[in-house]
């Protein structure tokens, strides 16, 4: 893999921008070399790209659709082709989707449960060979995969299934690889741009939060370095939960 050291790099699924673009820098500031994917967002993954290399690490984008069961059989195809080993591989690409049973079509659903759910699999069974003893999953959920609105089916569904899949892989895969989730509250990023933006949304969310403000991407960076990180070692199998104490 051209220039990312074979000591150990992270790949963060949809890295370009918002939650993933922020774990990204965070483990590049720990001297991590990061490998990130985006889909649609090539002016965002070159700015993260800039942004990663003047933190001094090697960092490399792909554009991939994780909804694409081919494109992900390509995508780690080469992956498993070039001499990369993987210090963690980071789950976070992912949609969100807010219909009720009449308005959801069909490839809707396939489209959310694809991306949100069969593509951290996809990418655990096809990548976990080049992980490093002592190395680590984290996949990003939601309070969502605990909590349950009269919509959001197909998006509900894939965080709650995520956690469970995080604790049979955790199994699967002690001693030598621990798995753990992230179920992070209202982060202000582009997903949910249109409720931060309202004014009576955005005061809703802050007088929900006991914490008194939305999350910042970087709440979750700081979450998932926790999780990575090796002294951590007797952690496996759990969903951190950073809400702010709005699932409380
Ligand atoms: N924001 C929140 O309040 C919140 C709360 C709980 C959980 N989460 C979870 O946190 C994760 C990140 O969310 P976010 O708020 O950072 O979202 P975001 O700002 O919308 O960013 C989504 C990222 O996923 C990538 N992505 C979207 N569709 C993709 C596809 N088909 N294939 C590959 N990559 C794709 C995007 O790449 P492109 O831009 O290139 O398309 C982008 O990098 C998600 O799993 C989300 O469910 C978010």
């Amino acid at each position: 893999m051209s220039g990312i050291s074979n000591s150990g790099a992270i790949l963060v699924t949809g890295g370009s921008r918002g939650i993933g673009r922020a774990i990204s820098l965070e483990l590049a500031s720990k001297g991590y070399d990061i490998i990130f994917t985006f889909n649609s967002g090539g002016k965002e993954a070159e700015k993260t790209l800039r942004d990663l290399s003047a933190l001094n690490v090697k960092a490399e984008s792909f554009q991939v659709d994780l909804s694409s069961r081919s494109q992900i059989e390509v995508f780690t195809k080469k992956m498993l082709e070039r001499d990369v080993r993987l210090f963690a591989l980071i789950n976070n690409a992912g949609i969100y989707q807010g219909n009720t049973l009449n308005e959801i079509k069909d490839e809707d659903w396939e489209k959310v449960i694809g991306l949100n759910l069969s593509a951290p699999f996809y990418l655990a069974r096809n990548l976990h060979r080049i992980i490093m003893e002592g190395g680590s999953i984290v996949n990003i959920s939601s309070v969502y995969g605990f909590r349950a609105d009269p919509w959001a089916h197909g998006y509900q569904a894939s965080k709650a299934a995520l956690i469970h899949l995080t604790k049979g892989l955790a199994k699967e895969l002690a001693p030598n690889i621990r798995v753990n989730a992230v179920a992070p509250g209202y982060v202000r990023t582009d997903m949910n741009r249109g409720g931060w933006e309202s004014e009576s949304f955005n005061s809703r969310i802050k007088k929900a939060t006991p914490m008194g403000r939305w999350g910042e991407p970087e709440d979750i960076g700081r979450a998932v370095a926790f999780l990575i990180n090796p002294e951590n070692t007797f952690i496996t199998g759990h969903t951190l939960v950073v809400d702010g104490g709005i699932g409380i």
